[in-house]
């Protein structure tokens, strides 16, 4: 046998004794489910269990967190936003459609423009734009129910009465 062959038959061998041991020892991958949804039993929720999930997304899928912290300076802290609200809606700046302290808070969430924090402002917009996203949409894509929870989080860590508590039958998706 010449050199290439012997290399040829090597190669082959070496390729069978791979396939054989994949085929009989390597276990079938088996790929993972994909995330569900956790299901929202609100019902057996309360108004604490309400307040927890509030705090979870605005720590994890709100990404409020990200924007909205001590260290980065990029957003101004929101902590007493509940109680701040009422000033909000006072100021001549104010272009809103929000009557209560509730409404500016999911207002800001969706509509973020219609109040652009003094210095918060997009580059170049002289504060008219906000740089926050619309959080129910896009990449963060938070629902109704999760826009309630994180109003009523943030009333709490305020001090202030929550409100955002929908009645489960209206809060169900
Ligand atoms: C990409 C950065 C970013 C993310 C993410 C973000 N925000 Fe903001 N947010 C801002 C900036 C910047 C402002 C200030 C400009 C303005 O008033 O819109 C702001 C303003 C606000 C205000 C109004 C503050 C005030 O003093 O009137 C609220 C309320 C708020 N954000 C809530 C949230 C919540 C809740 C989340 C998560 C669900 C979130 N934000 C995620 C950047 C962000």
């Amino acid at each position: 046998m010449n050199n290439l062959l012997k290399i040829a038959a090597f190669s082959l061998a070496v390729i069978a004794v791979y396939t054989l041991f994949s085929v009989k020892y390597v276990p079938d991958m088996k790929p993972e489910a994909p995330p569900k949804d956790e299901a929202i039993d609100l019902s057996s929720m309360g108004l604490e269990g309400f307040t927890a999930l509030g705090e979870k997304v605005y720590n994890g899928k709100g990404a409020c967190t990200l924007c909205h912290n001590p260290v980065g300076g990029r957003a101004p802290l929101i902590e007493d936003i509940a109680a701040v609200a009422a000033e909000r809606l006072k100021d001549p700046k104010y272009k809103g459609a929000a009557k209560d302290t509730e409404g500016y808070i999911r207002e800001s969430m969706i509509n973020p423009s219609a109040y652009v924090v003094a210095g918060f402002g997009a580059a170049g917009t002289d504060d008219t734009v906000s740089p926050m996203p619309d959080v129910t949409s896009g990449a963060i894509g938070l629902s109704e129910l999760e826009v309630n929870a994180v109003i009523a989080y943030l009333q709490k860590k305020a001090g202030v009465e929550p409100t955002a508590m929908k009645a489960p039958a209206e809060a169900k998706e």
